[in-house]
């Protein structure tokens, strides 16, 4: 049996998996997030680890435990979690969305320059990645910085609990831009501009890595055997691409959760020169290109929680009737926006409401809005002479058959849906199942396991109308770009 670990932003996903790619139980446990200011996000490392001990207790409960072989990883990316010299937490982990170091991002692009960033690690600075927060904590709480023995990322800190190593993997160490992409190895330049030392930084893993064996006190606790593999797992994105098989050359997978990704695989290593996609590196071995929205399904979520205020999404989505002709616009900027704008100010916006403006044109808008700010990174994509046919999809608002139309027709391809949405959560009980011998490689892995069950075609006519109407998209955040300032 394999354990995934899907160490999300509101929830931790746990599954289990047998030999065969068969789920044999899911099991997610909530935890806080913590907006201490505007534009900032928080968590506490303890809270998750917290919720994956009693995850895992609840996911094995009816299962025979000595039949539990590894636990592998998809975590949220880019977070800094700092340790102190008895491995203590320091601070609340600052998260990949947390918008406070425009300062330091600004002091990296402008003053160390973009391409000299991108010789170094194949990537610029984007507020949310971990090179620029720890510039801050250095710079605003320099007691906390002088006590760091070691930075981590939020998912490794949960293999460092489990089996008291220190260890990273290629795809999530490529979002701290303190590591070299290309050569898969720490710059020196960056630690040494991030004022810290390769003491302080983990041992970089292939994702289908074993790190070490389970804590014999940990086993205890659980119930495991003393010989489950901790494998080093994936951000939650590259683990999301193996879960759905978005692996080897030119495979596209999209991603609906708190944020928004879309994910394009890669044999070789290429940086995007417009510098609005990521390049890094990927969990099966090779790499891919990645746009990352800040706010998708949880845009949603505000919607219908916060604002109108319902739990049953489906019957609100329900209400809406003319795709294609919605008069209203939203950008999804809430948490400022990551690809393609770089901008941890830009917030969102509803713009084209008259009269006869319904609840459900601003449900409709919303999903929209998230479909073409993703639209936004592929174009790019597209500018760069990759060519895209096929997506698939995962995530929490992958749920929704509508916004899947949504998105078919306003990217213009064909959608995959495949048999698990549990994209991070099935990826990282693969990558255990490929480190433990089940699997020879990790694409041979995603070539037995993952099932697509059915295609949303896109309609021609459709395709049109969401040409016309994400041209008008496209013009608003230039346009109003400057009240956000
Ligand atoms: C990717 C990113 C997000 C988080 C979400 O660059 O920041 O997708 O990984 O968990």
């Amino acid at each position: 049996l394999y354990i995934g670990v899907d160490l999300g932003t509101s929830a931790v996903k746990l599954l289990l998996m047998n030999a065969e790619g068969k789920i044999e139980s899911v099991v997610s446990k909530e935890y806080p997030l913590y907006f201490p200011h505007p534009g900032w996000s928080e968590q506490k490392p303890e809270d998750w680890w917290n919720a994956v001990v009693e995850g895992l207790k609840e996911l094995t409960a009816s299962c025979d435990k000595s039949q539990i072989a590894g636990i592998s990883f998809g975590g949220q990316m880019h977070g800094m979690v700092a340790l102190d010299e008895n491995d203590e937490v320091i601070r609340p982990a600052i998260l990949w969305n947390d918008g406070r170091t425009q300062k330091q991002t600004d002091y990296l692009n402008n003053v160390i320059g973009k391409e000299t960033l991108s010789k170094y690690t194949a990537n610029i600075a984007f507020a949310g990645f971990t090179a620029p927060k720890i510039l801050w904590m250095k710079e605003e709480e320099p007691e906390n910085f002088a006590r760091t023995k070691m930075i981590m990322l939020p998912k490794d800190y949960i293999a460092f609990k489990l089996s008291g190593v220190y260890s990273t993997d290629v795809s999530d160490a490529s979002g701290m831009l303190i590591f070299d992409v290309k050569n898969k190895c720490w710059s020196k330049e960056m630690l040494d501009i991030c004022g810290i030392t390769e003491e302080q930084v983990p041992k970089i893993f292939e994702s289908y890595e074993t790190v070490g064996t389970i804590l014999p006190e940990v086993a205890k606790e659980l119930g495991f055997p003393e010989t489950v593999k901790i494998v080093a797992g994936a951000g939650d994105n590259a683990a999301a691409a193996v879960g759905t098989g978005t692996v080897g050359d030119g495979r596209c997978n999209i991603s609906l959760g708190t944020s928004g990704t879309i994910f394009i695989s890669s044999k070789t290593f290429g940086v995007d020169e417009h510098n609005a996609l990521h390049s890094f590196a990927h969990a099966d071995g090779y790499y891919h290109l990645m746009g990352c929205m800040l706010s998708a399904a949880s845009c949603n979520k505000w919607w219908m929680d916060e604002i109108i205020g319902t739990k049953d999404y489906a019957a609100e989505q329900a209400k809406i009737e003319k795709l294609g002709e919605n008069h209203v616009f939203f950008l999804p900027y809430l948490m400022g926006e990551r690809s393609p704008h770089n901008n941890p100010n830009a917030r969102g916006t509803f713009i084209g409401m008259t009269m006869d403006t319904t609840r459900a044109d601003m449900t409709q808008a919303v999903l929209e809005g998230v479909a073409f700010a993703i639209r936004d990174s592929f174009e790019v994509a597209k500018s760069l002479g990759i060519k895209i046919e096929r997506t698939k999809i995962c995530g929490g608002g992958a749920k929704s058959p509508l916004w899947k139309k949504i998105i078919a027709n306003v990217l213009g391809i064909k959608v995959d849906v495949i048999e698990s949405e549990e994209g991070p959560g099935y990826g990282g009980a693969m990558l255990a199942a490929v480190a433990c011998g089940e699997f020879a490689s990790v694409e041979e892995a995603a070539e037995k396991l993952v099932k697509v069950i059915d295609t949303i075609e896109p309609d021609p006519e459709l395709v049109e109308k969401y040409n016309d109407r994400y041209a008008k998209f496209a013009k608003i955040y230039p346009t109003v770009k400057e009240l956000f300032d």
